[in-house]
């Protein structure tokens, strides 16, 4: 019943096609942005298809690796607080203070104990897994290269950390570990005297050692802080933090290894002693055994070499660049939309160059614009339903311009009969709607699915279309961060610019379904053809009664 009133209330204008001009645009001009088809994205969409199914796309950790990367920084700071308060900063005190916190069977600094060793191997993890994942989706080409290149500081910066928080135990891992770093520095005779003869006799490890060792696990750790922060600084609203179940669920893992797999100190540190075997923290502490099994000098062509390898990616691999979004400032009032909707940071609202005291334009800053286009989706000139010849709007893409979308829209849905074609709204990114098109079927991909205005769905059914199909990549994988979200939202009517409540939901359908993933849409298109005759012949026996 809802189905056949909301059918009746949208019932398209005839006229309303034969209103406009037809303009034939083809589709093979309009710019495509979409990333490389590579097999890094075709492996990583694999991996992430079932962690999808058991996590849900939105909370599925291998979508969060660098908030969970953020997530274990924040546990590390919070019981590396407490062991900082009871660690005893001198060379003789501080294995005892340390053991003590096992020994004596003191669960809060047993367990904190625990957590922050645990902690740590999981930010190692983490951080590897977060490379590798934006490497294979080719996320360091492009306006990304800054994330990128200033990620690279932060391995170096949390193995140093990490490393020098073992040397703070100073017990016989704590000691192989100082000495196996000492190695490895005095490879090149850069220091007075090789570094490696301050751990050769028991007085040579003194209190000022020590608060060097303090300095290299706390100090680079702030370092490490402050590179997390420039590294964000080009994405708006980072996703910091993981979504809380992610958290929570982590979060009591780690709890559980402390309880399970007490974090406990070796035998007191002894430079007389070198213990015959150590139990490794294969996590952080791996490339001292990769030394010892080699030479120093490979350890350090290792490190140079992926290192440098890293930085040269963004170089190497240079692609030609899209135009990026333009503002019109006769067409733009300075609402702010596109500023708070850019996912990474464009666009600033500076004084309106009409000169009104008080009225400010946007301005997008082309180092940092990625060509996504979700500013067009936000800018409430670029609505369809605007009486001028040609849609200008207040922002646009010169490639993909939003009047060419309604231009071609119009001579699409011309050429069919009224009532019949389903159109699709999709993105260069997510499934291949063009694959899907047919007689019937109209689909048009832009850049992002956030570029599209929610108007142009209720445009689409005004002018003939049987049923609108709204498709993207699904949370959390949208290749522009927020299209997917602000979509989502502004069909909901959560976000302006919203779709209006009058447009039939019966009609309106949203899949969000990746590349590979164009089953979904189909049959997301059936299914809306169903409900969509359903409701027609409903409507016709309600006529006929
Ligand atoms: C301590 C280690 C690291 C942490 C905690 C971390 C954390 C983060 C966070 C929170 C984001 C924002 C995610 C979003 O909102 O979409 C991010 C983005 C990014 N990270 Fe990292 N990161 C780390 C290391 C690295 C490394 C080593 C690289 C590569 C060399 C890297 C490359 C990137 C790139 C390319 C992005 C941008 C993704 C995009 O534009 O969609 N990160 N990272
Ligand atoms: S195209 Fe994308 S990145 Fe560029 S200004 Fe618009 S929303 Fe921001
Ligand atoms: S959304 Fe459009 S009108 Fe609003 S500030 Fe941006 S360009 Fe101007």
């Amino acid at each position: 019943m809802v189905a056949r009133k909301a059918i009746l209330r949208v019932r398209p204008d005839s006229s309303f096609s034969t209103q406009y001009p037809v303009v034939p645009v083809l589709v093979a001009q309009q710019a495509q942005s979409g990333a490389a088809e590579t097999w890094g994205r075709r492996f990583v969409r694999r991996l992430d298809g079932p962690f999808d199914r058991v996590f849900g796309a939105g909370e599925s950790p291998l979508r969060h690796l660098g908030a969970l990367g953020v997530f274990f920084f924040v546990l590390l700071s919070v019981s590396g607080a407490y062991l900082y308060a009871v660690l005893d900063t001198s060379a003789t005190g501080a294995y005892r203070s340390i053991d003590r916190l096992t020994r004596d069977g003191s669960s809060l600094g047993g367990l904190l104990r625990g957590i922050h060793r645990y902690a740590a191997d999981a930010m190692v993890l983490c951080t590897f897994l977060h490379l590798a994942r934006e490497w294979l989706l080719g996320r360091f080409r492009g306006f990304r290269w800054f994330s990128w290149l200033t990620g690279v500081p932060l391995l170096l910066f949390m193995f140093s950390s990490g490393i020098g928080g073992f040397w703070l135990n100073w017990d016989q891992l704590g000691q192989f570990s100082a000495l196996a770093t000492a190695e490895w520095l005095d490879r090149w005779p850069i220091f007075a005297s090789p570094l490696t003869r301050n751990f050769l006799t028991a007085d040579a490890v003194s209190d000022r050692l020590f608060s060097l060792f303090v300095f290299v696990h706390i100090g680079v750790a702030l370092a490490l802080l402050l590179g997390l922060w420039f590294h964000v600084q080009r994405i708006s609203r980072a996703d910091v933090l993981p979504p809380r179940r992610l958290m929570l669920g982590t979060g009591v893992s780690l709890l559980l290894l402390a309880v399970l797999a007490p974090v406990v100190s070796q035998a007191p540190a002894e430079s007389s002693v070198l213990p015959a075997s150590l139990p490794v923290d294969w996590f952080v502490l791996f490339p001292h055994p990769l030394m010892y099994a080699t030479t120093p000098t490979v350890l350090w062509l290792v490190v140079v070499l992926s290192i440098g390898a890293l930085l040269a990616l963004p170089l190497l691999s240079r692609r030609q660049r899209l135009p990026v979004a333009v503002v019109d400032p006769a067409h733009c009032n300075g609402c702010r939309r596109c500023f708070d909707d850019c996912p990474y940071a464009a666009v600033t609202m500076v004084a309106h160059i009409g000169g009104v005291q008080g009225r400010e334009m946007a301005q997008v800053d082309t180092d940092l614009c990625a060509s996504c286009g979700i500013c067009v989706g936000a800018c409430p000139s670029s609505t369809p339903f605007r009486g001028s010849e040609k849609l200008v709007t207040g922002i646009d893409l010169p490639q993909a311009p939003i009047d060419q979308l309604r231009a071609r829209l119009r001579h699409e849905l011309a050429g069919t009969e009224p009532h019949t074609a389903v159109v699709i709204f999709g993105c260069d990114q997510g499934a291949r709607i063009d694959s899907l098109a047919d007689a019937h079927t109209i689909p048009f991909s832009l850049a992002c699915i956030g570029m599209l205005p929610p108007s142009f769905v209720e445009y689409a059914l005004r002018d003939g279309a049987a049923a609108v199909v709204v498709t993207g990549c699904r949370a959390r994988g949208c290749e522009f961060r927020l299209g997917a979200q602000w979509t989502e939202e502004r069909l909901a009517g959560n976000r302006e610019p919203h779709l209006r409540r009058g447009v039939a939901a019966v009609q309106v359908e949203t899949v969000w379904a990746e590349r590979g993933e164009e089953g979904r849409v189909r049959a997301a298109i059936a299914a809306l053809r169903r409900r969509v005759s359903l409701g027609i012949e409903e409507q016709k026996a309600e006529h006929l009664q």
